[in-house]
């Protein structure tokens, strides 16, 4: 098990304890990195740091970025929110944790990324990993986990069930350079749901403005995340997952995104060295990977796990007992036969486990996608094609709405009170008649 990356010299560990940056001591192995201004330190400055060599540390005051480093930074969030014990006050709705329009440009970078490095499943593991430290039982944020980035710091990175995940960090470090508009907690969660989307998984309904942590000592303690073989599985994933708030239906659902991915020997301590589908990559050889196709996002996990009949292919104890434990069994059997019940239900819980223990600026979140709220019913939208009405119907139908004060394009506004008036009047009429 990997305690510290074996990039990492002693002076760029001390360096970072210093700064708080987290990358200074994790992601630089050669000669530059930047620490970033996100971080308690830059926020402070609005400085630029750069270490021009692993042994002098430069700072160069610089402008724009600068500028927009301190409006986007957690640290305002937090200075304004320790006023008001709270961080839905009217000031930080006005500075939103990270910039939507950056959001859309990084969520263009790690698609080209994905294409030329294939690392969707790494990318799925930083996401994962960083909001699987929740504790529902914890109020105070951040000390209850979840996804705050706290990832980034060395000291969760060494954390045993994150080993490896150091490489994640590397791949997005120059995508986080690039936009200082967007929070690292943002940008976790964007790659990793941006990675099952392009493997050809299905839609997540994200939301976007997370805050980070600043400082490692905002850590969560080790031993949050699952293990792969404890002594009893079921019990132990429940045990894990309904501290973080999910339930059965959400474990199985989650576990599938192993439908992706490879376990390596010389991190996790669980897989082979290679096998036939993975000696060749895509991306760095080697691992045991659950599935054939170990970069496409289908229902193959649920089929492959249950049959079992490929030796080189991963079962862990923790995937193997989803077919076991009663409750899980329904799910996994669903899944295995109908992968749009899986996709369905892991977009929700996806999208659930990317929220846990977030603190959103704002606190209603920023959604990227245009459309994706659900569509108002509007009469006119459905009358199209062959079937579609005469002109002379429409000018019926469009005499007929304006007769009561509506339109056929907007939904009509109802009255109730005239119509509880007229239901009245028919009644009353209807007694006079018959009632003598
Ligand atoms: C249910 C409990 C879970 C256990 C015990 C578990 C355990 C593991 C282990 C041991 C590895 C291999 C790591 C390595 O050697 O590099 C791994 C990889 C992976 N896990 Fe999980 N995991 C669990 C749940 C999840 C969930 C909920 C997700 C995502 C929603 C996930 C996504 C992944 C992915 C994508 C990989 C492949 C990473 C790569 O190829 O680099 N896992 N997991």
């Amino acid at each position: 098990m990997a305690t510290r990356p074996a990039s990492l010299t002693q002076q760029q560990i001390r360096l970072q304890s210093k700064s708080q940056s987290p990358m200074a001591s994790s992601l630089s192995t050669a000669a530059s990195s930047r620490l970033l201004c996100s971080t308690t330190a830059a926020a402070a400055a609005a400085a630029k740091l750069s270490f021009s060599s692993a042994s002098s540390l430069s700072f160069s005051l610089s402008s724009s970025s600068s500028l927009k480093c301190l409006r986007f930074s957690p640290l305002i969030s937090q200075r304004r929110s320790s006023v008001n014990r709270g961080y839905s006050t009217v000031a930080t709705t006005k500075c939103a944790a990270s910039d939507p329009d950056q959001l859309k440009s990084a969520r263009e970078d790690i698609r080209e990324l994905l294409k030329s490095t294939f690392c969707h499943p790494i990318l799925v593991r930083l996401g994962w990993h960083d909001a699987g430290t929740y504790d529902k039982n914890i109020e105070e944020w951040p000390r209850r986990g979840g996804a705050n980035a706290s990832l980034r710091f060395e000291v969760e990175l060494k954390h045993a069930a994150n080993a490896g995940l150091v490489n994640a960090l590397k791949l997005i470090q120059p995508i986080k350079d690039k936009y200082s508009g967007v929070t690292y907690a943002d940008l976790f969660q964007l790659a990793s749901a941006t990675a099952i989307e392009e493997a050809g998984g299905p839609k997540i309904p994200m939301k976007y403005g997370r805050v980070d942590v600043s400082g490692p000592e905002q850590c969560p303690e080790e031993g949050r995340l699952p293990a792969a073989g404890p002594p009893s599985p079921a019990e132990h994933l429940r045990n894990v997952f309904y501290r973080m708030g999910l339930n059965d239906k959400e474990i199985v659902a989650l576990s599938g995104a192993h439908t992706v991915g490879r376990s390596r020997p010389e991190r996790s301590g669980w897989g082979k060295p290679e096998t036939k589908y993975t000696k060749d990559g895509p991306g760095a050889p080697g691992g045991q990977s659950w599935t054939v196709q170990w970069l496409k996002f289908d229902n193959s996990y649920f089929k492959d796990i249950k049959e079992r009949r490929d030796e080189d292919l991963l079962v862990l104890p923790t995937d193997a007992v989803l077919f076991e434990d009663p409750s899980f069994k329904v799910y996994a059997e669903k899944y295995a036969e109908d992968q749009e019940a899986f996709f369905k239900d892991y977009a929700e819980a996806h999208a659930k486990l990317s929220n846990l223990g977030a603190k959103f600026d704002p606190p209603e979140g920023i959604v990227l996608d245009d459309g994706a709220a659900p569509e108002k019913f509007v009469a006119a939208k459905y009358s199209s094609g062959k079937s579609e009405l005469s002109e002379a119907m429409k000018q019926k139908i469009r005499a007929e709405y304006e007769a009561v004060g509506g339109s056929p394009d907007t939904p009509l506004r109802s009255n109730y009170f005239l119509n509880i008036m007229i239901v009245v009047a028919v009644l009353a009429l209807l007694t006079s008649l018959f009632g003598n």
